[in-house]
């Protein structure tokens, strides 16, 4: 019998284990709430009396469960335990007596009631006025890592994976888009309002459970694409991401054929907190990503990489994250040097890698939580939240490079990726597992694959100990040019570097932002004239990519430059990609003179804010302390 090995869960999911869901939701602007019923159904693996399961501040009204499909559902007593104040509050279910003792294989069904809270984690509810079209309202969740519980009681761990089914109910005028297929065009309620039928048939852990509703378009990018947005955003997104199918073949002849039948995404929101996020069959995206140019396509082709490396093969808990995480890395860099045809490109992408990771080294020392930058993590008692950096991407996307180079290189390490998914597909897999697979695929390098420091490089925090070539033309070109703004210190000076470097505008924006984080990183204080005409040397005034505006903002903020107050300020106050609005509140913090300004803005703008990102900037601001 398998332990529980997530530490994040309060569920007991080595007793019983969902295999599959059904759920009726109710949609409702007005109360900014969801009323669901779930039904669960479970396959005992031990004798068990209660079931628990993960929630955090969920209403539950009425449990009942039916043992063996006889349909015969009798009310249960349930009762929430103690708040851990940090992964929520367990729902405990106690079997009806008559149907104890409860035996491994037997079947276990549980229709809970249930309705969501005010600042529910896991949701956003926006008025129309917050969207760009302001017709209609709109919700939409993330659910990654533990706010799915916040949406339902459920088993909210990446071990446990089941199918499911929903209903959803919303008024006339909204769309409804789900992590899952849509089934046919929805139905008239019988009091006017619209019912919409969605199926996942492949089983996908909590953390993947998504819906949106708003109003939505939908336009076909290929046979098996289409990206929803609000009608306003359409053209802009279906021209940024026209390339969806071709990232989707190119993933697939990496990893192998798309299970998923169908790939859709949706571009949401500015609040949306993150760059992208991996839902099945529905892959939601930044509107930051929108520059104009498809320069930011990089973040749609990881979530297309996911849908192997993550949904497909998955992690036992948020601890060993960075299999999801380290692998989408790595082949995401795959994919792109396939799209501009130039594997050197590659390696730049690796010194990329290693200045965010060293950005999370510095992050995580500040916070005196250095143990946290482990490759794999101890998060017993911990938020797994908390752990959430550079560090699983970054360090587990250089092991697996340095695991490619000692096995012989790309050519060797690519029908051992396509086993690797198909060996682990349908069960949810550790570091060990993923180390002996390794070595059991390479006989051949079973020696030098044993003899590396395991222990090491799972477990050690701090900088990756591993020794990878990294060297580049691209790093060489960008590392000149920093090298020449970091030591020029006249007017003279800077004109000349710009007169050497006439194309730098045309450089791309990876080579751009490379540079300005090194700029950053040296922490050197640019004065107003110099600042200038960097601006002016990368057209920074004027750009609205923002990737290149963040590090622009940061380096003047830390060089106490007003002019950059205003433009940190629009920043933090539209967008709620936590990539850009927590460095940019930490800068604004740091500088005595914006520390006022950026409380202020964040106290104002906060009933508008995605609930996660609010939580992060709220801690980075001092308003409050991490729960563990
Ligand atoms: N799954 C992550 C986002 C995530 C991670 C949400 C952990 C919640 C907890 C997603 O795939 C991701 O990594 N997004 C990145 C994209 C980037 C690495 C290309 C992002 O949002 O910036
Ligand atoms: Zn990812």
């Amino acid at each position: 019998m398998e332990d529980k090995c997530d530490p994040s869960t309060l569920s007991n999911y080595e007793f019983v284990v969902a295999t599959t869901l059904h759920l009726d939701i109710d949609v409702s602007f007005s109360t900014k709430k969801l009323s669901t019923i779930t039904q669960t159904s479970f396959t005992v693996k031990q004798p068990v009396e209660k079931i628990l399961l993960d929630t955090e501040n969920v209403k539950v009204s009425k449990v009942e469960v039916d043992v063996d499909d006889t349909d015969l559902f009798k009310e249960a007593t349930f009762e929430m335990l103690p708040d851990t104040k940090y992964i929520g509050q367990a729902l405990s279910i106690e079997v009806p007596k008559s149907s104890l003792p409860l035996k491994a294989g037997q079947k276990v069904v549980v229709r809970i009631h249930c309705e969501t809270t005010e600042g529910a984690s896991g949701l956003q509810w926006m008025e129309k006025e917050e969207t760009v079209g302001k017709q209609q309202p709109y919700m939409f969740t993330q659910c990654q890592s533990r706010f799915c519980r916040s949406l339902f009681p459920c088993q909210d761990t990446p071990g446990v994976k089941f199918t499911y089914t929903a209903n959803v109910t919303v008024d006339q005028g909204l769309a409804v888009v789900m992590s899952a297929i849509i089934d046919g065009e929805g139905e008239k309620t019988k009091d006017g309002r619209m019912r919409y039928s969605f199926t996942q048939s492949q089983a996908i852990p909590a953390y993947l459970f998504a819906i949106a509703v708003g109003n939505l378009a939908k336009k076909d990018l290929g046979p098996r694409c289409a990206v929803w947005t609000e009608p306003e955003v359409l053209d802009a997104a279906a021209y940024e991401f026209a390339e969806v199918e071709n990232i989707l073949k190119i993933a697939e002849s990496i990893c192998g054929h798309y299970e998923w039948k169908r790939y859709d995404f949706l571009v949401l929101p500015m609040t949306f907190p993150f760059g992208g996020m991996e839902n099945p069959n529905m892959t939601f995206l930044s509107p930051t990503l929108l520059a104009g140019d498809r320069s930011l396509v990089t973040v749609l082709a990881h979530e297309i990489q996911h849908s192997w490396t993550g949904n497909l093969v998955t992690t036992v808990s948020w601890e060993h994250f960075w299999l999801n995480e380290g692998w989408t890395r790595f082949v995401e860099d795959k994919i792109k040097a396939v799209m501009v045809k130039d594997e050197v490109y590659r390696k730049f992408l690796l010194v990329k890698a290693q200045k965010h990771l060293n950005d999370s080294l510095v992050e995580f020392e500040d916070l005196k939580k250095p143990e946290l930058t482990a490759l794999v993590p101890n998060l017993t008692n911990r938020d797994p939240e908390d752990a959430f950096s550079g560090v699983p991407y970054e360090k587990g996307c250089m092991l697996l490079t340095y695991v490619e180079n000692l096995v012989g290189g790309p050519e060797e390490f690519a029908p051992y990726i396509k086993n690797y998914v198909q060996t682990f597909k349908n069960t949810p897999i550790n570091s060990k597992a993923w180390v002996e697979h390794l070595i059991s695929y390479f006989p051949g390098k079973a020696e030098v694959l044993k003899a590396q420091n395991w222990d090491n490089i799972f477990n050690s925090p701090g900088k990756s100990v591993l020794d990878i070539d990294m060297s580049n033309p691209y790093n060489d070109k960008c590392k000149a040019v920093s090298k020449k703004w970091i030591e020029a210190s006249s007017v003279e000076s800077y004109d000349q570097i710009i007169a050497e470097y006439p194309d730098l505008q045309t450089w791309s924006v990876d080579m751009k932002v490379e540079i300005l984080e090194t700029l950053k990183e040296s922490g050197i204080k640019f004065p107003q004239d110099k600042f200038d005409k960097l601006s002016e040397h990368f057209g920074l005034t004027e750009t609205s990519n923002i990737e290149l505006r963040t590090p622009w903002i940061r380096i003047g903020l830390h060089s106490e430059l007003k002019c950059v107050v205003d433009p940190a300020l629009d920043l933090v106050k539209v967008c709620g990609r936590m990539k850009f609005l927590r460095p940019v509140y930490r800068a604004l913090y740091e500088w005595e003179e914006s520390r006022q300004v950026a409380i202020d803005t964040f106290l104002k703008m906060q009933p508008f804010m995605n609930p996660i990102s609010a939580n992060w900037v709220a801690i980075d601001l001092k308003l409050k302390s991490e729960k563990s």
